[in-house]
């Protein structure tokens, strides 16, 4: 059983904490109860495995026994190419970034193409929180307690034709605000996608924040795709765009090195990456490498998706 926590319905608009306040990420993390010297976490220098002895204020694990990864870690490693290619640092580079206002517009084959507030779907979709455990192509994981809600809710509103087998999802394009989009090496905006069955199930989160907390821009900005049992750069960050599609779509990282990720990337321990082994990982902040588990530990749930499918082919 996934472990899920129905959210209380988020409050008006007008009693929202000022954004001001959420810029200030100490701030949150004081708000959040994360005092004291051992809440921050020492300075890593790259490529170097973050560690923390902070104990979170309320303990919380995943179905599997896996405590919660420190919050101080989860918002201060990351993968967020538009700010930075280092991982450390894409806190403060995205501190100004503006998430208001902000749309989503999902089109394509659907039947009622809608363009949504964030606000709106804030409101309007009951948020839970979902303990899922993030797994890196990069073989390094994270347990975080993410809020969202089902992106099947989203997608039942636009009614998708009977045509649509595929989704692509489109990261903002602001090269004024996401500097690392200046870099011609890469091309924008961040795309990514799924097959319809995948983003119909009930695992599949559009993430709107994490630790009880929206808004993290590190981490969400303020919509982010969460699946659970794919590699974490299927989990694309800051959408403003859903469409839903004949064919599969061309995504970011599959068009830049299609040999080394794959447009299903589910985590495999059988299926290497062509320069490392996916055989095991490092769980942040615990120690020792352990074993990476098919399917991210969600095989009960999501086998049945590739039934009869060669997922050494499709990888
Ligand atoms: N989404 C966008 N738009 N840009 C990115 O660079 N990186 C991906 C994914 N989503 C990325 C993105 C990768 S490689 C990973 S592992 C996760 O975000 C990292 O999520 P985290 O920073 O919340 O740990």
């Amino acid at each position: 059983m996934i472990r899920r926590r129905d959210l209380p319905a988020p409050p008006p608009s007008s009693e929202i904490t000022p954004e001001a306040v959420y810029l200030d990420r100490r701030a949150f993390l004081r708000a959040a109860g994360f005092t004291g010297a051992g809440a921050m976490l020492a300075a890593c220098g790259a490529g170097r495995q973050p560690t923390s002895t902070a104990t979170p204020a309320e303990a919380q694990a995943d179905e599997l026994g896996n405590p919660s990864t420190d919050v101080e870690i989860v918002t201060s490693y990351n993968n967020y190419y538009e700010f930075t290619t280092g991982k450390q640092g894409v806190a403060d580079l995205a501190e100004s970034f503006r998430m208001r206002p902000w749309t989503v517009e999902v089109g394509g084959l659907v039947h009622k193409p809608m363009t949504f507030a964030i606000d709106d779907l804030l409101a309007s979709l009951p948020q839970e929180e979902r303990i899922y455990r993030l797994r890196c192509v990069e073989a390094w994981s994270m347990v975080i307690p993410w809020v969202g809600f089902e992106l099947g809710r989203l997608l039942d509103q636009v009614e998708p034709m009977t045509s649509a087998a595929f989704l692509g999802f489109t990261t903002l394009l602001d090269p004024d605000q996401m500097p690392g989009q200046r870099s011609p090496e890469y091309r924008w905006p961040y795309t990514e996608g799924l097959r319809l069955d995948e983003a119909m199930h009930g695992l599949t989160l559009l993430a709107t924040g994490l630790y009880g907390e929206p808004l993290l821009r590190q981490n969400v900005a303020p919509l982010r795709l969460m699946v659970p049992w794919k590699y974490g750069f299927k989990s694309i960050k800051a959408i403003v765009r859903i469409d839903l599609l004949e064919e599969p779509p061309a995504t970011f990282w599959n068009t830049i090195a299609p040999q080394e990720y794959g447009f299903y990337a589910n985590v495999n321990p059988e299926v290497d990456h062509p320069r490392w082994s996916q055989a095991s990982e490092v769980r942040f902040g615990r120690g020792k490498r352990r074993d990476t588990l098919m399917f991210n530990g969600y095989a009960d749930q999501v086998a049945g998706l590739y039934a009869g499918m060669d997922l050494r082919v499709n990888y």
